[in-house]
């Protein structure tokens, strides 16, 4: 049983929307709170994991003036810490300039990346986050050298605490605030992170190198023929590889009452090689897709491999009439100018992820939230899951684990200490379960997920669907 717990801020989201991506687990929560010795309701939390899994996600304070899922929202981090075999949790919102902005105005001021609002100069502030879209940092959740950071889209990100005070936006140690995307890319033998930032207005994405203490070496532009969501890439030992879809911010359209955010496929789709010094990039066309995740790339012989769930559009949705979202490989022969394209399993999927220690090496297993006939209840937003596969992408075999009516979220690899076997270690997945409005952190045995949970620990709140988190071994 949980022994006690506090409460560090009391106040309750007091406002409910029609909005399916607001609603259900998707509702956000308010309460920040602390919870020692969580309770386990099966198995054993295995007494060797040190450290904290942590996971971010769009948690609006206030009802947003416009909303889009999931480009939107304050952050929230919820960590879950264990040491000796007990586990213990905290969350917290992210103090970003927008949400003080908000606090201050008692209401939600800011616009939406797809309805952008003009804030008001009085509301903001000499120093507050000026708009007209909130910088919310509320998609990933990374460590870096001494580092914790809180990341949103191509925004400044947010430096926080252990134990998940915001300290304030992250330099990088220099003089000014970087913007930095959800997804960044450890080099394998330096250690060094690379980042992306796209512009929404240039048709550019800007590259931080950062050492791996977390110092800013040097930053270079990619030019692109549009402007571009480009929400992830990924790196090998020598290249970045980065793949632009079709997916095009057009700022004269919305006066012209057309989406300031287009799928356009005649564009097709471009792969970028990137040197990681910055040279001048090589660019190879393919069809239109769409990527907002990769599972892994690295380097195979000449040939570079890129493990991707495959959007055939942009904005799909999973289980509609358009081919669902699925893991694909491509096989890219820089030497020969080739690209080829294969399937790596037939069912829907996002938010792959793989053992973070084969980031840029070669992986053999990705681990993949799908959905299931077994999910009967209804519930009509996007990106809903039940079941986690673990894919061979050698053999193709797959193996699940399956929820039935519970939702569950991106799965994160925590690797066995003392073992290097790709596959040695816990999956960790928060499942919600709809009918008592509860969640649960599931570990599972990732050489064999198939099999009983590892760990059952049942959260002390909801847990609201969230986007993407990571494993921290103490250190
Ligand atoms: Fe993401």
């Amino acid at each position: 049983m949980t022994e006690f717990s506090w409460q560090l801020r009391t106040a309750p989201i007091d406002w409910v929307s029609d909005d399916p991506q607001l609603s259900g687990n998707f509702a956000p929560i308010g309460p920040e709170i602390a919870a020692d010795d969580l309770e386990v309701t099966a198995g054993a939390i295995p007494p060797e994991l040190s450290g904290v899994y942590m996971r971010n996600g769009p948690n609006p304070e206030f009802k947003p003036i416009a909303y889009t899922y999931p480009m939107d929202g304050d952050g929230m981090i919820h960590a879950v810490y264990f040491d000796n075999g007990r586990a213990r949790y905290r969350n917290r919102f992210v103090h970003t300039r927008g949400l003080e902005t908000e606090r201050r105005a008692g209401r939600a001021v800011y616009g939406s990346v797809m309805r952008p609002f003009p804030v008001d100069p009085a509301l903001v502030g000499p120093h507050g986050d000026p708009g007209p879209v909130k910088s919310g940092a509320y998609i990933n959740i990374l460590r870096h050298g001494d580092h914790l950071i809180a990341l949103g889209e191509a925004q400044p990100s947010y430096e926080m605490t252990m134990e998940l005070e915001t300290i304030g936006e992250w330099r990088a140690g220099t003089d000014s605030v970087i913007e930095l995307g959800a997804h960044n890319r450890r080099h394998p033998t330096t250690g060094d992170l690379f980042a992306l930032a796209y512009s929404v207005f240039e048709p550019v994405v800007t590259f931080h190198h950062i050492d791996r203490a977390g110092r800013l070496k040097r930053s270079f532009p990619v030019t692109l023929s549009m402007p571009s969501m480009i929400h992830d890439f990924v790196l090998t030992e020598r290249t970045i590889v980065l793949l632009v879809g079709p997916v095009v911010f057009d700022v004269e359209a919305p006066a012209a009452g057309k989406p300031f955010l287009q799928w356009r496929p005649e564009l097709g789709t471009r792969i970028g090689l990137i040197p990681l010094d910055g040279t001048a990039p090589r660019w190879l066309d393919a069809e239109p897709f769409h990527v907002f995740h990769f599972a892994n790339g690295f380097e195979r012989g000449e040939e570079i491999v890129v493990d991707f769930v495959r959007h055939q559009s942009f904005g799909v949705r999973s289980g509609g009439g358009d081919r669902p979202p699925m893991l694909h490989r491509l096989v890219i022969r820089p030497g020969h100018s080739s690209v080829d394209e294969t399937p790596l399993a037939d069912f829907m999927t996002e938010f792959p992820r793989i053992n973070d220690r084969h980031e840029a090496l070669p992986s053999r297993f990705a681990y993949l939230p799908t959905l299931t006939e077994t999910f009967g209840i209804d519930h009509p937003a996007r990106a809903i899951f039940n079941a986690l596969v673990k894919v061979d992408t050698e053999t193709g075999a797959t193996v699940r684990h399956d929820l039935g009516n519970r939702i569950a979220g991106e799965p994160v690899f925590i690797p066995k200490p003392h073992e290097t076997r790709e596959d040695a270690g816990y999956l960790a997945v928060y499942a919600y379960d709809p009918q008592t409005a509860s969640s649960d952190l599931v570990l599972l045995d990732a050489e064999h997920p198939d099999s009983d949970p590892v760990a059952v620990i049942r959260m002390p709140q909801r847990v609201p669907q969230g986007l993407h988190g990571n494993w921290m071994a103490r250190s």
